[in-house]
C-alpha cells in the first residue's frame, strides 16, 4: 500500500468520525493524493474515472438547504477525488435532473463533469423532453445521451444522431438495468454504432461477463455500470459481516469498495455509476478508483463472499 493510499485512508477515517457539515472541510485536504485510475472511451483519447455517480432516487428532493446541502457535498467530494466523472442522471428521475443542474451550477462544475442524461421518452416527445433537460442541467450541451431502458429506441437513436451530428451531443448510447434486457441490447451493439452502453453488473448480477462486456469490448463500446450495489441491497445481505483481512491486499476498507473494485477491474467497464446521499459513502466508493486492482482470483474472491 502506498503511502498516498495510506493518506487517502486516514483521511476517509477521520471523515467518518466527523459531523456531516466538516465533510467538504475534510475532503479538501486530500487535494494531494494519487491520481484516480480511468479508462479510455474506447476510439478516443478521452478518459474517464473509473467512479462517477448516479442520482437516481438520491438526488430527487425539493428545494430546501436542509434536503439540498448534504448532496451538495456529495458532489463535491466527487469533484474534488474524480475531475471529470461521470454523472448519470434522467428527466424520469423526478426532480433529480434539476437538482444536479443547481448543484452543478451552483458549484460552477459543468465544464469538470461528464454529464450523461437520457431520453425517457417517446420518439414523438423526446426532442422537447432533451429541451427540458437541457434547460433542468443549466447547460447547452450533453456530454452522453442514452435511450433510456431502450424506449422507442429505433427513432430516438435516430435523433440521437441528429443531436451529435448538431454537437449537442458528444457520444450516444442506449441503457437497461435488467439482465432479461441484455440479449437485445447485445443485439443492438452488434447492429448500431453507439459510443456507450449502460447495463447492470455486480457481485450478485453477472450476466453481463456471458455476451455483453466481451462483445463491448471488442465493438470499441464504452460501458457505464449502473445498481453496482443493487441499489443497496448488497449492503443488507453482508450486514454484520466484517470486511474480510485480505480487502487489505487490493486496497480496500469496506463492503463497498471491494463491491465496487470487482466491477471496475472489469476490462470492458469504463465506469461504475454508484448512488449516493450521502457525502461519507461518496468517499468511501471514490476510494475504489484507487491502488491495487483485483486480478482475476481476488475477483473469484469477492464473488465467493456473497455466495
Ligand atoms: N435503466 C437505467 O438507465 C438505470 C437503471 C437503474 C439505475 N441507473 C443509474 O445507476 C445509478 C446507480 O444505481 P442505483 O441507484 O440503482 O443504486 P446503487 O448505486 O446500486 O445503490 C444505491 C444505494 O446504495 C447506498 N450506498 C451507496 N454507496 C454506499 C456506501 N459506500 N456504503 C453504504 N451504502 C451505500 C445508497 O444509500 P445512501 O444514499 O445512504 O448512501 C443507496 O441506497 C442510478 O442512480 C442511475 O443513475 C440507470
Amino acid at each position: 500500500m502506498s503511502i498516498d493510499r495510506r493518506t487517502f485512508l486516514g483521511i476517509s477515517a477521520s471523515l467518518a468520525a466527523l459531523p456531516a457539515g466538516s465533510a467538504l472541510a475534510a475532503v479538501a485536504h486530500a487535494a494531494t493524493v494519487e491520481a484516480p485510475m480511468r479508462r479510455k472511451i474506447p476510439g478516443t483519447t478521452v478518459q474517464l474515472p473509473v467512479i462517477g455517480m448516479g442520482t437516481a432516487r438520491t438526488f430527487d428532493v425539493g428545494k430546501s438547504p436542509e434536503e439540498r446541502s448534504p448532496l451538495a457535498e456529495v458532489l463535491a467530494v466527487l469533484l474534488q477525488r474524480m475531475p471529470n466523472a461521470v454523472i448519470d442522471t434522467a428527466p424520469s428521475y423526478g426532480n433529480a435532473e434539476a437538482v444536479t443542474g443547481d448543484l452543478l451550477q451552483a458549484a460552477d462544475a459543468r465544464r469538470r463533469v461528464f454529464v450523461a442524461t437520457k431520453i425517457s421518452a417517446n420518439a414523438a416527445n423526446a426532442p422537447a423532453q432533451f429541451a427540458g433537460s437541457l434547460s433542468d442541467l443549466h447547460t447547452d450541451t450533453v456530454d452522453l445521451l442514452q435511450v433510456h431502458n431502450l424506449i422507442d429506441w429505433r427513432d430516438n437513436l435516430k435523433l440521437l444522431r441528429h443531436l451529435k451530428d448538431q454537437r449537442k451531443v458528444r457520444y450516444i448510447g442506449i441503457t437497461h438495468y435488467r439482465d432479461d434486457a441484455q440479449d437485445a441490447l447485445a443485439q443492438i451493439v452488434r447492429a448500431e454504432k453507439l459510443d456507450f452502453v449502460q447495463i447492470n453488473y455486480s457481485v450478485a448480477e453477472r450476466n453481463a461477463e456471458r455476451v455483453l462486456l466481451p462483445l463491448c469490448e471488442e465493438r470499441g463500446v464504452a460501458v457505464l455500470i449502473n445498481r453496482p450495489f443493487q441499489d443497496g441491497r448488497l449492503f443488507a445481505a453482508v450486514k454484520g459481516k466484517p470486511v474480510p483481512d485480505w480487502a487489505d491486499e487490493i486496497d480496500c476498507e469496506s463492503w463497498g469498495q471491494l463491491f465496487l473494485k470487482f466491477i471496475v477491474s472489469h476490462p470492458a467497464v469504463t465506469a461504475a455509476i454508484p448512488a449516493t446521499s450521502n457525502p461519507r459513502n461518496m468517499l468511501d466508493n471514490v476510494g475504489a478508483a484507487f491502488g491495487r486492482m483485483p486480478d482475476t482470483h481476488e475477483r473469484a474472491r469477492i464473488a465467493a463472499t456473497l455466495a
